[in-house]
């Protein structure tokens, strides 16, 4: 698959190089430099290069939606039009200080990106992770105990792409429902923010949902 990451930081730079490493081809865009964005796509060592976010979008079969909160429209202007594609977004409503949720309880930043961009199918995925994670997860991919990661949306169609994604990374994919149900997986992400950098264990942090019916 062609995947567009738009905003190529913590999580866009590393979730964009394990799937090149997965095999998918990846366009990084998004930074402050452009050298940045092309060593990204070096050290990915695999299908990768620099991008606009316009180049990202075009022809893509998923976007990542990878910036700060005040960097949404911006991005988004610049990738241009994003009818029928599908956006995974690990963006956080978080205010410019990143201590507070500005969206939450009554809505999400997701249904807020949905409305933003309506002819644009939003899956909500990737958000409930720490950045440090991502690597640890990917290498320990082949594992049969794997972490969960909760994802969700309206579109049958992009939470399957979002789920292969998922699994791409190496983590089991949780299908939490609809898009609405970003007001709670969003606010989740600040317990896991709490334990990643507060807690002993420091930010190399996933979280595993067991189910116990089938094994009573
Ligand atoms: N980090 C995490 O562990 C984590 C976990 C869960 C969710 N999230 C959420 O995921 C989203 C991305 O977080 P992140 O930590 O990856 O953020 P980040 O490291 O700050 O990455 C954001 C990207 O946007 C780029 N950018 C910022 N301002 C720009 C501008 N004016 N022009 C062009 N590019 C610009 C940055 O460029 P530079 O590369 O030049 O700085 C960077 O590549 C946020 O909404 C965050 O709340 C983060």
């Amino acid at each position: 698959m062609r995947i567009g990451i738009l905003g190529s930081g913590l999580m866009g730079g590393k979730l964009g190089t394990i799937w090149a490493r997965a095999g998918h081809e990846v366009v990084f865009s998004y930074a402050r430099s452009e050298q940045k964005l092309k060593k990204l796509a070096r050290e990915a060592q695999g299908n990768a290069k620099a991008g606009t976010p316009g180049e990202a979008a075009r022809e893509a079969g998923a976007l990542l939606l990878a910036v700060h909160w005040s960097r949404v429209d911006d991005v988004l202007k610049q990738a241009g039009d994003l009818s029928g594609k599908t956006i995974v977004s690990c963006s956080l409503p978080m205010n410019a200080d990143n201590t507070d949720l500005v969206i939450a309880h009554t809505s999400s930043g997701a249904e807020a990106l949905a409305k933003r961009v309506p002819k644009a199918r939003i899956v909500s995925a990737f958000g409930t992770v720490p950045s440090e994670v991502l690597f640890g997860v990917f290498a320990a991919r082949r594992k049969a105990r794997k972490p969960s990661l909760v994802y969700c949306g309206d579109d049958a169609r992009s939470k399957k792409i979002a789920a292969e994604l998922i699994r791409d990374v190496g983590f089991d994919a949780v299908d939490a429902g609809p898009l609405r149900i970003a007001r709670y997986t969003e606010p989740f992400t600040l317990l896991i923010a709490q334990l990643a950098y507060e807690g002993d264990e420091g930010p190399e942090l996933a979280y595993r949902f067991e189910g116990f019916a089938r094994k009573r």
